[in-house]
C-alpha cells in the first residue's frame, strides 16, 4: 500500500498517526535542505567518526603505559674504574685490544690520515662537566667520528685524570649518509666510519683512552648495565626523534654512577630531544640546566 492510497482511506486513529509521520518526515526533508543543518549534520558525523577512531587509545591501560616507561630497575655490581677496559676488552673484542695491529694493511690506503668532523664537539660544557666531576669513566652515546670523545680525553689527561671513555655508536650514521665533501668510499656497502673514528683516535693519541662499543646505543648500553660499567659522566648524542631520545635516556641513565654522576647530551633544540628531556625529568625529579646546545640533569 502506497502513501497516496492511504491518503484517500478514511480516517482512523492509526491513520491520524501515520499523517503525522508522514508532516514529520516532510519537515526534517525541509530542514536538511537547508545549509545550516547540514553544517550541524557533518560536525556530529565528524564527532562520531573522531570517538570511534580514538577508541583504541582511550582503551590503553595504565599498565600498557607503566610497561612503556620500564627500563631495568638494576645493572651488575659495579666493576672497577680501572677493570672497565679490560671488562670491554673480554666481553667483546675476545680479550685483546681493538687497537692492536691497527690499521690493518687493506684499510689503510682507504682512510684519511684525520678527519674530524663533528657537531658542537668543543663545546664548553665538556669542560665544565670534566673540571666539576672529574670522571674516571666516561659513556658516550653517539661517537660518530670521534670529535667530541678525543676532545674530552684531551681534557681528562690535561687534569691528570686515569679516565677511560666508552664509546657507543652502530658506526653507520644513518640511511643514507654521505659526506658530500669528503665521503669515504664505501666498500662493499661499509661506510668505514668504525676505521676512521680509530684512526682518528689514534691521530689524536688517544686509543689507550678510549675503546668503543661499535653496536646500537640499546644492545651496548644493555651490556655495560649486565657487567656493572657505569660512566661518571654519561653523554646521549644519538638519534635525535623522541622514541630514540627516550630509549637512549632511559638506558643511558641505568649505567649512570649515583649519587655524583651527570647526565647530559646535546641537541636540546631538537623538539623529540626537547620533550624526552623534559618527561624524564618530571619523571624523576631532576631539573633541566641548559650549556650552549646541550641539556644537562641535576
Ligand atoms: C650526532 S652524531 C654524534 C656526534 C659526536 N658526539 C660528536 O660530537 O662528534 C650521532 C651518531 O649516533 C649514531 N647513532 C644513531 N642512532 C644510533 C643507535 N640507535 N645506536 C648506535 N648509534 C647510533 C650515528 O651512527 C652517529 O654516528
Ligand atoms: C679468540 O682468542 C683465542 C685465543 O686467544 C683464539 O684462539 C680465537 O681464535 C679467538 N677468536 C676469535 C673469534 O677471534
Ligand atoms: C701519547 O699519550 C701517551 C699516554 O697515553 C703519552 O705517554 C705520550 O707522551 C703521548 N704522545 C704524544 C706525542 O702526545
Amino acid at each position: 500500500m502506497n502513501s497516496e492510497d492511504r491518503e484517500q482511506q478514511p480516517l482512523s486513529p492509526a491513520h491520524h498517526h501515520l499523517r503525522r509521520r508522514n508532516n514529520y518526515m516532510k519537515r526534517v526533508e525541509a530542514a536538511v535542505s537547508k545549509p545550516k543543518a547540514y553544517v550541524v549534520l557533518l560536525i556530529a558525523v565528524f564527532i562520531l567518526g573522531y570517538l570511534s577512531h580514538s577508541h583504541p587509545l582511550l582503551s590503553q591501560t595504565a599498565s600498557d603505559v607503566h610497561e612503556h616507561n620500564s627500563f631495568p630497575e638494576e645493572c651488575g655490581q659495579p666493576v672497577h674504574h680501572r677493570d672497565v677496559r679490560r671488562t670491554i676488552e673480554e666481553r667483546v673484542f675476545n680479550g685483546s685490544s681493538p687497537w692492536a695491529g691497527f690499521p690493518p694493511e687493506h684499510v689503510k690506503p682507504l682512510l684519511w690520515q684525520e678527519w674530524n668532523k663533528g657537531w658542537g664537539s668543543n663545546a664548553a660544557v665538556f669542560e665544565h662537566l670534566i673540571d666539576q666531576v672529574r670522571p674516571k669513566t666516561i659513556i658516550e652515546v653517539g661517537t660518530f667520528l670521534g670529535a667530541s670523545a678525543t676532545h674530552m680525553a684531551a681534557l681528562t689527561k690535561k687534569l691528570g685524570l686515569e679516565t677511560q671513555i666508552v664509546c657507543i655508536d652502530d658506526f653507520r650514521g644513518w640511511p643514507g649518509y654521505y659526506d658530500e665533501e669528503k665521503s669515504l668510499k664505501m666498500v662493499n656497502g661499509d661506510s668505514l666510519l668504525m676505521y676512521q673514528f680509530m684512526q682518528n683516535v689514534v691521530k689524536a693519541n688517544a686509543s689507550e683512552s678510549i675503546i668503543m662499543l661499535p653496536f646500537s646505543a640499546a644492545t651496548a648500553l644493555g651490556g655495560l648495565c649486565d657487567w656493572g660499567v657505569y660512566g661518571d659522566l654519561v653523554e646521549v648524542d644519538a638519534a635525535h626523534d623522541f622514541h630514540s631520545a627516550w630509549v637512549d635516556i632511559n638506558h643511558a641513565f641505568k649505567v649512570l654512577k649515583r649519587p655524583r654522576g651527570v647526565l647530559f647530551g646535546h641537541d636540546y633544540a631538537w623538539e623529540g630531544v626537547r620533550k624526552a628531556v623534559h618527561i624524564f625529568a618530571r619523571l624523576h625529579g631532576f631539573q633541566v640546566r641548559i650549556d650552549g646546545e646541550h641539556w644537562i640533569l641535576y
